[in-house]
């Protein structure tokens, strides 16, 4: 097949879904680059119309002003914090993302943090698989009955707690930006942060990443705790400070936790690897087939509308 000259640039700078790459191959010059690549990625910017990100390339300042014919910046999923969406904006720069492809496939994560830090379920196999049949050292908790405190009860927020119902817990939430009444009505009582801290078995962080939320659980809070606490974080790294987490499970003021971000990523070395009492994964939220599925296609369908000049609907 021949392809019409000058088409459009859509540059690919991280692994996409094949559907959603279906939807581009026809009407555009599409390009795969790897976004982590600095270099790389601002020489391919030059000719690019639209580029299609996950959360490891950073779509920075620079980034834009080197992407002189860029009309649109997809992010394949929720977070925009490697957007300079500003920065964007200024230059006439549409930035879409997918704020609901991937809300239950992080939700689901939270939970499998949970459940798996209060049972040390993979601690437990780790040892079994080297040879060692230890049945209690590894003795869990049950979630009946205790308070499950959520920091952030957005769109994942509400997911994870309505899970979390199921299993027979108090729910509580700090969230300053949500309704009492809608807290009320998914069964949630609304804290201040500290209460939520003294108050929770088990906290689960939703927040999105912000100038606001940097850092939010630092030394200061994570001494307010109920001692014996889990905590799992699935929404960003540097919401918590790892390192002062790290020295509450070494002091056992916090039982364990379960991190699927970290502040720096690809993080391959954290204090908090030292725990069999901690669960890490490396940034799974989002990838489940039918999520990437989702923010692939999402994305794409918006690139088309933004390149055709047309409304560009929440996707
Ligand atoms: P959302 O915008 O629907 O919800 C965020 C909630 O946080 C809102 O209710 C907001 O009021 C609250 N909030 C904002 N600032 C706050 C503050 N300073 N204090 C307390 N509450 C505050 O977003 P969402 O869809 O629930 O996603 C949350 C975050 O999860 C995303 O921004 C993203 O960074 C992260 N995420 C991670 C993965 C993963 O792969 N691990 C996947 C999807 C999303
Ligand atoms: C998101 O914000 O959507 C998640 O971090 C998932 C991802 O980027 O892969």
């Amino acid at each position: 097949m021949t392809l019409p000259p000058d088409r459009p640039v859509v540059l690919i700078a991280e692994e996409l879904a094949p559907s959603a790459l279906e939807v581009l191959a026809d009407d555009y010059d599409v390009r795969h680059i790897d976004g982590t690549d600095r270099p790389a990625l601002l020489a391919a910017l030059t000719d690019a119309s639209a580029v299609i990100v996950r959360s490891a390339t950073q779509i920075d300042a620079e980034a834009v002003a080197a992407a002189p014919r860029l009309k649109v910046v997809a992010r394949a999923g929720v977070g925009l914090d490697n957007v300079d969406v500003p920065a964007a904006t200024a230059r006439g720069v549409m930035v879409v993302n997918a704020p609901t492809s991937n809300i239950v496939s992080a939700a689901e994560q939270a939970v499998a943090l949970l459940l798996s830090v209060a049972r040390n379920t993979a601690a437990a196999s780790a040892a079994l698989k080297a040879g060692e049949w230890k049945r209690s050292k590894y003795t869990g908790v049950e979630l009946s009955g205790k308070t499950v405190g959520v920091v952030g009860l957005g769109r994942i927020g509400v997911l994870f707690a309505q899970r979390m119902a199921a299993f027979g817990v108090r729910l509580v939430a700090y969230d300053p930006y949500i309704q009492p009444a809608r807290a009320a009505a998914l069964g949630v009582r609304l804290l201040g942060l500290d209460e939520l801290l003294r108050e929770s078995d088990f906290i689960s962080i939703h927040l999105p990443k912000t100038p606001e939320t940097v850092g939010l659980i630092g030394v200061r809070e994570l001494a307010l705790v109920k001692p014996g606490v889990r905590i799992i974080n699935a929404a960003r790294g540097g919401l918590i400070d790892e390192q002062a987490l790290a020295d509450a499970i070494a002091d056992g003021r916090v039982a364990g936790a379960g991190i699927d971000v970290f502040a720096k990523e690809p993080c391959v070395a954290s204090p908090l690897f030292a725990f069999d009492s901690v669960v890490a994964t490396p940034h799974l939220g989002a990838s489940t087939i039918e999520a990437q599925d989702k923010a692939g296609l999402a994305v794409a369908r918006s690139v088309k509308l933004a390149l055709d000049g047309e409304f560009v609907p929440d996707a």
